[in-house]
């Protein structure tokens, strides 16, 4: 399986909504359906976001019939702009989309033609190369998992979420693979059910013990002694280390902390925006109601209630064990350690 896929011109993208019901693929021939695909959700998780409006953009190259170069940036700074207005949150989006914009700003005299299949390659590059990194966090995250761990997961931060093997569950599938007896608990993960529908399933593929729980078991299950640690992905991280990631993400780290059990994060590079100080400018996607007041289409709430669904939380570096990264695990004081990955 595979989450996204460059195919005959144009983004095959398994189409995460449907999941695990039913394996469907959506093929995208334009920018704006990428784009359409990343707001509803077809394609989702902050590292595949990010490669997905990679290729938006250099189809949206692609599309773009003129020969000139500065109405090509034009027309490519629209395209882009179009993609970063699909969500706010995750900062691999906007990441991917600099770095491509980057390739296009800096390209010198040269036929457009040229500058289209740089694009294209450059799309290439970041969806090959966040699989290394997640590779890497997995090889660095699995240090810190004991044999036998009973692991706590919330959302889905795996194979579905990045160009493949995941953050969080990249950490989870090398201890799995180096042979580590673990088992994993997946939080369901209202109201999108991204742990239910995701993680679940794609933990059941490939056979690691799962056992799924609703997000309010996680503190009965932390007191009874079952639950040795936590690990999840991230949206954003900002340089003081704190960590924007799925709604409950906040409660489990907080869970945690009572229970004294670690409670880490696993993410790549291109998660952490430096430019950010802390998690107070971190903007919290806010989604509609309807995802909140029906599951799977059926309605489980009074029509008309009021309703707030913001997408992500912050949860705050003092409540973070570690930071494991593709270039290594980070501890805290978080606001140093986290620049001098940036700094060698
Ligand atoms: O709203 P989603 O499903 O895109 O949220 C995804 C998450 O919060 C993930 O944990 C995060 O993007 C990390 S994915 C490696």
């Amino acid at each position: 399986m595979k989450t996204m896929e460059w195919r005959d011109g144009g983004l095959v993208l398994i189409d995460q909504t449907r999941l695990p019901l039913e394996i469907t693929y959506v093929n995208c021939r334009t920018a704006g359906e990428v784009a359409d695909a990343i707001k509803t959700m077809k394609v989702r998780g902050a590292p595949a976001i990010g490669a997905a409006a990679a290729y938006g953009l250099a189809m949206g190259g692609l599309k773009c019939e003129s020969p000139d170069k500065e109405s090509f940036l034009r027309h490519i700074r629209e395209v882009s702009h179009m993609l970063g207005s699909t969500r706010p949150t995750a900062v691999n989006l906007f990441w991917a989309l600099g770095r491509m914009m980057g390739v296009a700003e800096n390209y010198g005299p040269g036929e457009v033609a040229n500058l289209k299949e740089l694009l294209l390659q450059e799309a290439h590059k970041i969806l090959s190369e966040d699989i290394e990194m997640n590779k890497n966090i997995g090889k660095f995250g699995e240090q810190l998992i004991p044999s036998g761990a009973k692991i706590l997961t919330h959302c889905n931060a795996g194979a579905l979420a990045t160009a493949g093997y995941g953050t969080a569950l990249g950490v989870i599938r090398a201890a799995h693979d180096s042979g580590k007896a673990i088992e994993v608990f997946a939080d369901e993960t209202r109201p999108l059910l991204q742990g239910a529908r995701l993680t679940a399933w794609e933990l059941m593929q490939d056979n690691i013990p799962v056992t799924l729980i609703t997000d309010n078991m996680a503190g009965y299950l932390m007191s009874r002694g079952l639950i040795d640690l936590a690990v999840v992905g991230a949206d954003r991280i900002t340089g003081n280390g704190d960590v924007a990631n799925k709604i409950g993400t906040y409660s489990v780290a907080v869970l945690c902390k009572e229970h004294n059990i670690p409670f880490y994060v696993a993410a790549p590079a291109s998660t952490i925006d430096m430019n950010l100080s802390s998690g107070d400018e971190i903007v919290i996607e806010e989604r509609e109601a309807v995802e909140v007041t029906t599951v799977f289409g059926q309605e489980v709430a009074p029509r008309g209630v009021k309703v707030l669904n913001p997408a992500f939380d912050v949860t705050p570096n003092r409540l973070i064990t570690a930071i494991i990264t593709d270039r290594g695990i980070v501890r805290p004081p978080y606001k140093d350690n986290l620049s001098k990955l940036f700094s060698s």
